[in-house]
């Protein structure tokens, strides 16, 4: 049976969507907005008022022992594989209201307005809420989408504390899910016919571009890891230059070279690497920094470019560390792998947007997303819409309602389209 679109984008309500993100903006810690760190007091207020939506626009609710939050539409064929879209509702410290979120409420509209329709596909849909997607939590992020791919057991979290200092553990339970058995909430390859997040660039090609729509080609991997360098703390007045073991010096060369590195004209086009967070002890104004710890993080959407910058970040830290008498530490922590939209999936988004007369450009996602975990076990796409002046993870992160729309038309067309073709 063909579907018009138009039967049921009219059905995407702009004024339900800005009520929607308006209200869950509103879940914020009030100091720092908008900071919902998961598992923080704001983080399950909004996944409570969340469910309550789900369960408003008639899907069935459920957390799954990983603690995703997870609405389901039944489809006609409902025992069979399911289609997936949604993306995080966890933000990063004073963070924005876009990133994730879109992905999220606009996958909530999509199924309200399906079946506004009274569109019924064959899949059954499921818009799911991934717990912890941000980096919060060190090596072991995006945690719901990791662990519904398989890649993280019960075992891996015993021990982890969480951004506020609970017990990872107890805290997945705190939201509704079984931290004891969360290999429950593991899908197989075969059990997602296809999984499709809506997420702002947080770049600024779209905008620049003016155009309305991106169809994700490939995902960037994100690799971090932990150095630590050890001088000698001493007198800063007392101690001369030639006589010093600044371990802060050596880091601030690791992170020019790192910078370097990323420049470089082999690098420059499919790389970055940044340091955002340090340490150092025993960080007074008049003492020589004897202990730095920070993390370095490398991103490509190239595994070859990804391997050489990684490289050479160990061997700058090595020899910055050998000149300067310092000892030092590396542990790589998170080391993701670049992921490549599936055609397929990819010729279905630019279907959608060329029937609904959307203009659209194909680009990568220089941000990881849920989307690179669970394309393990799932042909995965990715739809992006431009956000104001490509800024993002700070609070004035903005996505004009207008691009919010026709993301969700897009998707919603989308997975009419996929629902029809698997
Ligand atoms: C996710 O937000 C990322 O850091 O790419
Ligand atoms: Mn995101
Ligand atoms: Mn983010």
């Amino acid at each position: 049976m063909t579907i018009a679109p138009e039967s049921f984008t009219a059905h995407v309500d702009p004024a339900r969507i800005q009520r929607d993100w308006e209200a869950l903006a509103a879940f914020t810690a009030p100091e720092l907005p908008y900071t919902r760190k998961a598992f923080s007091i704001p983080y399950k207020e909004a996944r409570e008022w969340l469910a309550e939506r789900m369960r408003d626009a008639g899907l069935q609710v459920r957390v799954d022992a990983a603690s995703n939050l997870i609405g389901r539409l039944p489809g006609e064929r409902d025992d069979g594989p399911v289609l997936m879209a949604g993306s995080h509702i966890d933000t990063v410290e004073a963070g924005g209201r876009f990133d994730g979120i879109v992905g999220v409420l606009g996958a909530l509209e999509a199924a309200r307005a399906l079946q506004e329709a009274g569109v019924v596909l064959l899949h059954p849909l499921e818009i799911v809420d991934f717990t912890c997607e941000e980096p919060t939590l060190t090596g072991m992020t995006p945690l719901g989408s990791r662990i519904m791919a398989g890649a993280l057991t019960s075992n891996d979290l015993i021990g982890v504390l969480t951004p506020l200092d609970e017990s990872l553990a107890d805290a997945i339970n705190a939201l509704g899910g079984d931290s004891a058995h969360v290999e429950q909430a593991r899908l197989a390859a075969g059990d997602i016919a296809a999984y499709l997040e809506l997420h702002i660039e947080q770049g600024p090609v779209l905008e620049r571009a003016n155009v309305p729509i991106g169809v994700v080609t490939a995902i960037a991997a994100r690799c971090s890891c932990f150095i630590t360098l050890d001088g000698q703390a001493d007198h800063a007045g007392a101690t001369l230059i030639p006589d010093r073991r600044d371990a802060l010096a050596g880091a601030a060369e690791v992170v020019l070279a790192l910078e370097q590195i990323a420049s470089d004209s082999e690098l420059i086009e499919e790389t970055v690497g940044t340091v955002g967070w340090m340490r150092l002890f025993p960080n007074m104004v008049n003492i020589i920094p004897g202990h730095v710890e920070f993390r370095a993080e490398v991103r490509s959407t190239d595994a070859r470019m990804l391997e050489t910058a990684k490289s050479r970040l160990q061997a700058v830290v090595e020899e910055t560390a050998t000149r300067r008498g310092l000892q030092f530490t590396l542990q790589w922590e998170d080391m993701e792998q670049p992921v490549t939209i599936p055609d397929r999936l990819q010729s279905i988004l630019v279907q959608a947007c060329q029937t609904l007369g959307l203009p659209f450009m194909q680009l990568p996602s220089r941000a990881t997303h849920d989307a690179a975990r669970l394309a393990s076990i799932a042909p995965v796409g990715m739809l992006f819409i431009p956000c104001k002046e490509g800024k993002s993870h700070v609070p004035e992160e903005w996505a004009e309602l207008d691009h919010i729309v026709q993301g969700v038309h897009t998707l919603s067309y989308a997975l009419v389209l996929l629902d029809q073709s698997l």
